[in-house]
Order: structure tokens, then C-alpha cells, then sequence
């Protein structure tokens, strides 16, 4: 490709392949006998597997793990030579599933001979977590109007109950059974009561009251109120942080429950003995915001544990209210976590699979520079 300066008479060249090696979308070209004559950087990067490796070899033999590419593929060398469009799993030879889009389309030259294919992939996985997301936060909304319905109704009955407990407990004078009895019973009132608060917090939209934070103030404050379970259990705390990231624009108290949540998630998890590392960094890539959120900086807090992890059949549902593998939980730690977060136009993520701990990541909003 040929370029002119402005105002200069002087032509440079572009060479093609520094344009396909820059473009962000994989290119990967298939001649006519079905082998790889071309594989571009973000190639390489979504398929995980060097250009040096996927060269001359038959794509059928690359891909034979993602048929349906290999279909598309063959489609556009057959007679008709049609281009296709499609998405799905591209099986990277470590045994990752990355979602893509494909796109293949036949190369001719100029007198319409056939030469190959060319295969357009493009990187789903960002799209596929924010849709999950969407569903994630729906499902959510519609059990909170749910919980909260049934909160209400609860809670009524219940003060009535308490009120009488103690009532008897005064009637009774000093026996001391009955003084025994009532107590239980007040004290699981107020158990029930405090239940049904957590469900109403999750349903009611939280007044945010939202300041300029130091994030790692906030963490170190968060471990102090913990400190008492990590001395007590054998549990080694590693602080990765990033001294120069720069303030954050959140409500104190909201998050301080997030952080504490997943702390005492990660110390149930590890049941008194592994290691805690918390690392703060600032967001590096291009952040997806809400629609009508103004566009802000990012930064993020990963806490990782190296207690069992989560089942993979599980990981859907950590974040939905009463979800729990603990005999003692009530599953709604991650369910508040997650409203928090979104509520502050931030992100939580989770990365775990069996036997191989869990990190836990959260972004939050930069306050913005004044
Ligand atoms: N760090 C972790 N390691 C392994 N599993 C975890 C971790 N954090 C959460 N989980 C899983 O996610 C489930 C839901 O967590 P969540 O905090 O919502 O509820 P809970 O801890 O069970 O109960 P609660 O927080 O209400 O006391 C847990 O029961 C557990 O199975
Ligand atoms: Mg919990």
C-alpha cells in the first residue's frame, strides 16, 4: 500500500503484513490445500500456538478439536467457494475454550482463481462475560423483589413473636427454664430478623454516599477487624500493593462489607491454614462501561486463596442469594458483594477451579482528578 505524505513528495510503503500483523482481530490464511500459509499476532495470541508451529500444517489437523471451524473452512473450498459467518469454541491445544467469531471468506486472485481462505476470528470472551452479566443482574432482580416480598411479611409476624417472648419472659419471674426457653427464642428472632434485613438490603437501592478513598486504607482496615481469625489460624498474608494507584470513588461502608465478605470466604475456604494475597493494580486494557455511566478508570483488587476452590459446576451459581455449600451460610455474602459492586459501576469476577484455590476480583471506579 502506497502512502503520501501530506505537503511531501516522498512515498513509503506499507508492507501488508505489517497491517495484518497490527490488526487486533486474528487473521489466519489457508491456501487451497487446506494448510496454514499465514497466521497474524492476535492469531497467535487466540489460539495459542506459535506461527511457527501452525505453518504448512493442514488446518484439519490444527483445529481437529473445533470441528465446526473446520466445516466453515471446507465450505469455502468447495465448488461454491461461499463465504460464512459463525461463532463458537476455538480449542486451544492447552485445553482452554476461547469464544470467537469466525468469518471465512475465499481469496481470489484477479482472474477469480481460488487460491485459499482467509479466517477472520474475533474474541468473544469479553462480550460473553459482560451478557452473562446481564442475565446474572436480571436473575437477581427479579429474586430480590421476590425476597424482599417475602421479607416484609416476615418480619411482621416475627416482631410479634419477639414482642411476646419477652413478655412471657417477664411473666414468668424467676423460673429459670422458662427465662431459658424465651431467651433462645429472642435470640433466634433476632437471628431470623437480621436475615431478613440482608434480603431487603439486596432488593432496596442503596443510597450510595460516595467519597474520595484510599483503597489500601480501606483493605488494611478491613484485615484489622479480621486480624484476630488470621493470627489465630495458621494463615500467611501476602499484601501485593501498588503504592501509586490512585484514589478511588466509593461508599466506605458498602465496601468494606465487600472486602469483608470475601475475606471470610477466603478463611472459611482455607479452614486455618493457607495464604492470603491481596494485590491491588490499575485497569491496563479498554474498560466496557454501563450504558450512561460516564467513562472512568479502573482499578482492580484480586484475592486469592488456596483453599479447595469451587466446583466448576457450582461457579454459576456463587453469586445468586441463598446459594452456600456451608452448613452454617445462609449464601448471601456473594449476592450482597455483587450488588455493591455493580452499584458502584464496578465488576467482580472469579477465577477458581478444584483443588486449585480461588481469586476473587473486584474494580472499582477512580475517583476522578480534580
Ligand atoms: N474463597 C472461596 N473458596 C471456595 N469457595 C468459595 C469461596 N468463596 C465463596 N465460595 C463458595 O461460594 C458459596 C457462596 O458464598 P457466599 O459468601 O455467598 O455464601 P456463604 O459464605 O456460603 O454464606 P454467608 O456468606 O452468607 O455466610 C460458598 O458457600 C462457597 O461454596
Ligand atoms: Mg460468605
Amino acid at each position: 500500500m502506497k502512502i503520501q505524505e501530506q505537503g511531501q513528495e516522498a512515498e513509503f510503503e506499507i508492507p501488508w503484513e505489517n497491517i495484518l500483523t497490527s490488526l487486533e482481530d486474528g487473521v489466519i490464511v489457508v491456501d487451497r490445500l487446506g494448510k496454514v500459509s499465514f497466521v497474524n499476532q492476535a492469531a497467535e495470541m487466540l489460539t495459542q500456538m506459535p506461527a511457527s508451529q501452525a505453518l504448512r500444517r493442514p488446518c484439519s489437523l490444527l483445529f481437529r478439536k473445533s470441528g465446526w471451524l473446520i466445516d466453515m473452512v471446507k465450505k469455502s473450498q468447495s465448488p461454491q467457494h461461499s463465504g460464512t459467518r459463525g461463532e463458537g469454541d476455538l480449542a486451544t491445544p492447552w485445553g482452554r475454550q476461547v469464544p470467537v467469531s469466525l468469518t471465512v471468506s475465499p481469496l481470489q486472485d484477479r482472474y477469480g482463481r481460488f487460491l485459499g481462505s482467509i479466517l477472520l476470528l474475533h474474541d468473544l470472551t469479553r462480550r460473553r462475560e459482560m451478557e452473562e452479566d446481564l442475565k446474572r443482574a436480571d436473575r437477581l432482580a427479579m429474586l430480590g423483589t421476590l425476597a424482599a416480598g417475602l421479607a416484609h411479611e416476615i418480619k411482621n409476624p416475627l416482631g410479634g413473636i419477639k414482642g411476646a417472648a419477652q413478655l412471657l419472659r417477664r411473666e414468668a419471674g424467676g423460673n429459670p427454664s422458662i427465662a431459658q426457653y424465651t431467651d433462645i427464642m429472642i435470640r433466634e428472632a433476632d437471628r431470623v430478623n437480621l436475615l431478613m434485613e440482608q434480603l431487603l438490603d439486596l432488593s432496596r437501592p442503596a443510597k450510595l454516599n460516595l467519597a474520595s478513598l484510599n483503597i489500601h486504607e480501606l483493605l488494611d482496615d478491613v484485615l484489622l477487624l479480621e486480624k484476630q481469625t488470621v493470627q489465630e489460624r495458621q494463615v500467611a498474608l501476602k499484601k501485593n500493593y501498588d503504592p501509586s494507584l490512585p484514589p478511588i470513588r466509593a461508599d466506605r461502608g458498602q465496601l468494606t462489607q465487600v472486602f469483608l465478605n470475601l475475606i471470610k470466604n477466603a478463611l472459611q475456604a482455607m479452614n486455618g491454614r493457607g495464604r492470603l494475597t491481596i494485590t491491588t493494580r490499575i485497569e491496563t486494557g479498554f474498560h466496557i462501561r454501563e450504558p450512561g455511566r460516564k467513562r472512568a478508570n479502573f482499578i482492580w483488587v484480586d484475592m486469592e486463596d488456596d483453599g479447595p476452590g469451587i466446583r466448576e459446576e457450582d461457579l454459576p451459581h456463587i453469586f445468586s442469594p441463598f446459594f452456600t455449600t456451608k452448613s452454617n451460610g445462609t449464601g448471601l455474602g456473594l449476592a450482597i458483594c455483587y450488588r455493591i459492586i455493580k452499584e458502584h459501576g464496578g465488576l467482580i469476577r472469579v477465577e477458581s477451579s478444584e483443588g486449585k484455590g480461588a481469586t476473587f476480583s473486584v474494580s472499582v471506579p477512580v475517583a476522578e482528578q480534580t
